[in-house]
């Protein structure tokens, strides 16, 4: 089974051999990732970092903005998760497949931001901040990161303040939205190699 959201289905033909499962898994999430690089570009102040710094942050931070992007996918109301294909399946079907607690976290995650109604702009906004926040351990140019990632967060503050004047709030669960992403990012990572790993 291969219980990621970013594959066409979850079910796997087990007599197919291994990089023939992983690359037909690629081509159904490559082009969400290529979407991911195109949307980096286009943040102002991006493409003035090193070339270094742009690839590792986006080494870091893709898998957090494609989950900002993908929470329309899990459906807390219903308990299902949409696939790449479109279909969806059952958090107790992928639960006997193998998903655990990841799973769980991530409904909690996507219960959470949906609650907070933002908007287009708003959410490409926040994802440009999530970005430029992602795991700096591989960073030359900190200051930069630091200062571009500054600029980003004003404008999402002003954004947020003009759109929803009478909920304050809004910008700090934002804010507090990021160390989530980060837990489900490793958690994520874990689940990715123990599946590489697997023979
Ligand atoms: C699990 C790959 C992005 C949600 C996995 C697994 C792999 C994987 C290999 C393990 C599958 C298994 O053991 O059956 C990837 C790759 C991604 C990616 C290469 C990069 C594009 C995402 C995103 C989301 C997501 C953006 C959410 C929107 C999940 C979930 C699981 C999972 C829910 C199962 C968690 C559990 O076991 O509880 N992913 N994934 N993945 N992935 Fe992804």
């Amino acid at each position: 089974h291969l219980v990621c959201p970013m594959s066409a289905s979850p079910f796997v033909d087990a007599s197919r051999p291994g990089h023939e499962v992983w690359e037909e898994f690629s081509r159904s999430f490559i082009p969400a990732v290529r979407e991911v690089v195109e949307f980096a570009k286009r943040i102002p102040g991006f493409q003035e970092l090193s070339q270094h710094d742009q690839v590792n942050l986006l080494k870091a931070g893709t898998f957090e903005v494609l989950m900002v992007r993908f929470v329309p996918l899990f459906d807390v109301q219903q308990r299902t998760v949409s696939f790449m294909s479109g279909r969806r399946y059952s958090v107790d079907l992928l639960r006997s497949m193998g998903a655990g607690e990841l799973l769980n976290c991530m409904f909690e995650f996507s219960e959470k931001l949906a609650a907070l109604q933002l908007n287009d702009e708003e959410m490409s906004l926040f994802s440009a901040v999530v970005l430029v926040s992602a795991d700096r351990s591989a960073i030359e140019d900190v200051v930069g990161v630091e200062a571009l990632q500054e600029s980003l967060i004003r404008a999402l503050r002003n954004l947020i303040m003009k759109n929803h004047s009478n909920e304050s709030s809004v910008f700090t669960k934002l804010l507090l939205k990021l160390p989530e992403l980060r837990s489900l990012n490793n958690m994520h990572s874990e689940e990715l190699l123990a599946f590489k790993i697997q023979p």
